[in-house]
């Protein structure tokens, strides 16, 4: 009894196994066929075209990014009435940012800095002080293309403006008596 249980049973898998071959034979071509194509495609994009795509714009920007921003470090010297850099040099169009530290110690040093039109420092000096404090002895019109606020001593400020066209530009301090030997040139460069 049990050999013949066992043998029927030995058969009915063998059979089954066989039946299941059959109906398996084609299935498993269509199993090799994706199961041999899901490792290579996903190893082809995961790996190589991923960090490509998202590496060449950030290199573009962040390359484009120092071509158009300047920075500039400007400072009075001591108590006097000086700028400590008094050549300046930006190319045409950048984003300029500038910041101006009052390094004097004495209350009567106030400073600013006024980037004016060539030949126009004496107006723009004389407008500022007309109007006096309450403008930081600066009036806004054509011939101030850029400027900081009066900024007292021991404090720094800054301004952002774009370069203008190429040319040689003055710079002034517009405190009262200061823009005679306060002064500089920004050179715009094509
Ligand atoms: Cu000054």
């Amino acid at each position: 009894m049990r050999n013949q249980f066992i043998v029927a049973t030995t058969l009915f898998i063998m059979s089954a196994s066989v039946g299941c071959n059959d109906d398996k034979s084609p299935s498993k071509d269509n199993n090799r066929e994706p199961s041999k194509a899901p490792p290579t495609a996903s190893a082809a994009p995961a790996s190589t075209p991923a960090p490509t795509p998202s590496a060449a714009p950030s290199a573009a920007a962040s390359s484009a990014a120092p071509a158009q921003t300047v920075e500039i470090q400007l400072a009075s010297v001591a108590n006097m009435m000086a700028y400590d850099k008094t050549k300046l040099s930006v190319p045409t169009g950048a984003s300029v940012h500038l910041t101006l530290k009052n390094s004097a110690t004495l209350d009567v040093l106030p400073h600013n800095w006024v980037l004016v039109k060539p030949g126009t420092e004496a107006k723009v000096a004389a407008a500022g002080l007309a109007k006096a404090q309450a403008t930081g002895y600066v009036v806004p019109g054509d011939d101030v293309l850029a400027y900081t606020p009066l900024t007292p001593p021991g404090k720094s400020s800054d301004v952002t403006f774009t370069a203008p066209a190429p040319g040689d530009y003055p710079y002034i301090c517009t405190y009262p008596g200061h823009y005679i030997m306060m002064k500089g040139v920004l050179t715009v460069t094509p």
